[in-house]
């Protein structure tokens, strides 16, 4: 009989190589300001990466080696001060202890009376606090922002469309529509087309030169939809568009929601939690009233990866949708198959990690209070390049910056968009292969912008004064050749 087990025969030698790992860790994000943003990943440690399946044993402290030589170093970057690309947040070492803890226990958070289903609750609970939710609200950790808008949009389905979920949409002779503006981030299309919907389905509506959809233009289309005995079921608003932040009229949108009876989705991947800011609080007064609203923790609560958030106002519309009870996930009055409701009656998973502990902890160790502040900041450091781009000729800002997101780019008189799209576009990948910055890219209006995201609770307003200088100095290099 083999009783050999995956535990090590000397947990001393593990204890060292464990207090190694977190002594690199510490001194890594400790020192993470000297090093470059990002680094070129090298053929030689691709190679490594492509060895085929171990078949026998190594030390730990051999593979910690590989490790630290060959993955540890090259990074995306999101954890470095000056890292803005695309919306990605920067995690804390709270959350790296919180994520190692979480792993020791290695709670399966779905049934069960045990300590992590409360803590998730509490989480929740939370949430809905931040949000404005009523304490009846329901809702799910669940991986990002992606799988929270499906959630959502599956509730929204199930909820408008009676029996969809038994009888499926071939039951349904009209068919379903569900409306957003074009600025509207490609995870809802994917989430309208698994929902089985179809893309064709999401009607794409116009936004205004502020990038918020234009409401009168989503009335028209609900309008032209019924005339022509479609089945509009739901609107998707946004608080924080992708690709330059911008925000829907929110009272607007829940007034067309109210006389058409549709869902209130929100998708607020980043800009939801402003609403922690006082100065963002009126404008997303209406975002309490939303019938769901899905949000990152790990962009601009700075958790580490993945942890994101749906709220549901309706908890029995919640667990209709989701609600299964096979023989084997029966719960009981007493023992371990006690506790609260078994949280797969309210998601697609079943098998869940315990990502509340590191929102819980972070939470209970800084207070919501500096959250607020770390938002805020963001808010303001993009105001302040937006100011610094406004006060130099040889740059553009190319759309109003309402949060977080700045989009300029560099320009030459004479120049036509084509080559100051080439410029740019050059000046990006100089920016990240020297190592200076990370921010990312999109097209406004046909024209390449130079995009900075800021969920970074690293960055200090010098680091922008480094970003303005360097795209100056690559910029005017890159003229001349
Ligand atoms: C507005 C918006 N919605 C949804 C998402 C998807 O979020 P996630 O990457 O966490 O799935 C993003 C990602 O940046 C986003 O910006």
């Amino acid at each position: 009989m083999n009783n050999q087990t995956l535990d090590p025969d000397d947990w001393e030698s593990v204890r060292k190589t464990a207090h190694h790992m977190m002594d690199d860790v510490i001194d890594y994000l400790k020192d993470i300001r000297e090093q470059p943003v990002w680094k070129h990943f090298p053929d030689d440690s691709k190679a490594v990466l492509k060895a085929s399946l171990p078949k026998e044993e190594k030390p730990l402290q051999e593979v910690y080696k590989i490790f630290e030589e060959h993955i540890f170093p090259y990074t995306k970057g999101n954890i470095h001060p000056r890292f803005w690309a695309w919306v990605q947040g920067t995690g804390t070492i709270t959350g790296v202890l919180a994520d190692m803890l979480a792993s020791t226990m290695n709670p399966n958070v779905t049934i069960g009376e045990q300590s992590a289903v409360y803590v998730d609750a509490q989480v929740i609970n939370w949430c809905k606090e931040m949000m404005g939710f009523p304490a009846a609200a329901s809702g799910m950790l669940v991986s990002g922002a992606s799988l929270a808008n499906t959630t959502a949009l599956t509730v929204a389905r199930n909820a408008k469309l009676a029996h969809v979920r038994q009888k499926g949409l071939h039951n349904f002779t009209a068919i379903p529509t569900i409306y957003a503006s074009k600025e509207t981030h490609s995870c809802v299309v994917k989430a309208v087309e698994v929902t089985g919907i179809g893309s064709e389905n999401l009607r794409k509506i116009d936004v205004d030169s502020d990038y918020r959809i234009k409401i009168d233009q989503l009335t028209e289309a609900i309008e032209l939809d019924l005339a022509q005995g479609y089945l509009p079921y739901c609107v998707v608003a946004n608080v924080g568009t992708v690709n330059t932040g911008s925000i829907d009229d929110l009272e607007a949108i829940y007034h067309v929601c109210q006389k058409y009876n549709l869902w209130f989705h929100i998708d607020g991947a980043f800009g939801a939690l402003s609403k922690l800011v006082p100065e963002y609080q009126a404008r997303l007064k209406y975002l309490e009233l939303a019938d769901s609203v899905a949000f990152d923790l790990h962009k601009w609560m700075y958790m580490p990866y993945e942890v994101a958030c749906v709220l549901i106002r309706n908890r029995d519309i919640h667990r209709e949708s989701f609600y299964i009870q096979p023989s084997y996930l029966l719960n009981h009055e007493r023992g371990l198959a006690a506790g609260p409701d078994s949280l797969n009656h309210f998601g697609i998973e079943l098998s869940r990690g315990f990502k509340a502990l590191k929102v819980w902890m972070s939470i209970m160790e800084n207070g919501i209070q500096k959250y607020a502040d770390q938002i805020e900041k963001n808010i303001h450091q993009a105001r302040y390049l937006a100011q610094k781009i406004e006060a130099n000729i040889s740059l553009e800002l190319m759309a109003p910056v309402p949060l977080n997101i700045v989009c300029f780019r560099y320009v030459r008189a004479g120049l036509a968009d084509h080559d100051l799209d080439l410029i740019n576009k050059e000046i990006v990948m100089t920016l990240q292969e020297n190592g200076i910055a990370s921010p990312s890219s999109t097209i406004l209006n046909g024209k390449y912008a130079i995009r900075v995201a800021i969920t970074n609770h690293r960055s200090i307003q010098e680091d922008f004064d480094i970003l303005v200088d360097a795209v100056l100095e690559i910029g005017k290099e890159k003229l001349k050749n």
